[in-house]
């Protein structure tokens, strides 16, 4: 590695997976893909890395634990990737730690949320995020990283 590109600051993301997401691979695989938590999360390091950013993964089924990791890293981030998982579409306090943590957030999933049941068609942490992507699979965390990365560039226009 050149000096140069060593001295450069890697952008740093948080990757955050809400409940249920550690049973990614065996759990409806036909809605979520067959990959694994732990092969989608080496997958998305390689990924950060060829795009210029460095990650902290972390996934919890409890609420809580979301909300602490947001908090600890706030001042490490400068974006945060977020599947909230079915808080989604109901946890006030998630929204609120979006809001509070003063971060770039974008929300993301497996699934394409707008074409399933009704309830998942709604989202109370979208409105405080600065996007949603849905729907591309395990990828969609990638368009989140890119998004989130682009948006910093063009801020710095
Ligand atoms: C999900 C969609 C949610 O509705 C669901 O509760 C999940 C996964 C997704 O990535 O498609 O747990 O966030």
């Amino acid at each position: 590695m050149t000096k140069k590109k060593a001295d450069q600051k890697l952008f740093r993301l948080l990757v955050i997976h809400g409940p249920n997401l550690n049973l990614l691979g065996e759990r409806e695989p036909e809605i979520y893909g067959s990959m694994t938590l732990l092969q989608m999360n080496r997958q998305l390091k390689v990924e950060a890395k060829k795009l210029g950013a460095e990650i902290k993964t972390f996934q919890s089924n409890s609420e809580g634990a979301l909300i602490d990791f947001m908090h600890k890293y706030r001042r490490w981030a400068d974006g945060i990737v977020l599947n909230p998982g079915a808080l989604t579409h109901y946890s006030y306090s998630l929204r609120d730690a979006v809001s509070a943590v003063q971060r770039p957030t974008i929300e993301v999933h497996l699934s394409d949320i707008h074409a399933r049941e009704p309830f998942r068609q709604v989202s109370v942490v979208a409105p405080v995020c600065v996007g949603q992507i849905s729907g591309l699979g395990w990828k969609s965390y990638i368009e989140g990283m890119k998004a989130l990365m682009q948006r910093n560039s063009h801020a710095g226009k």
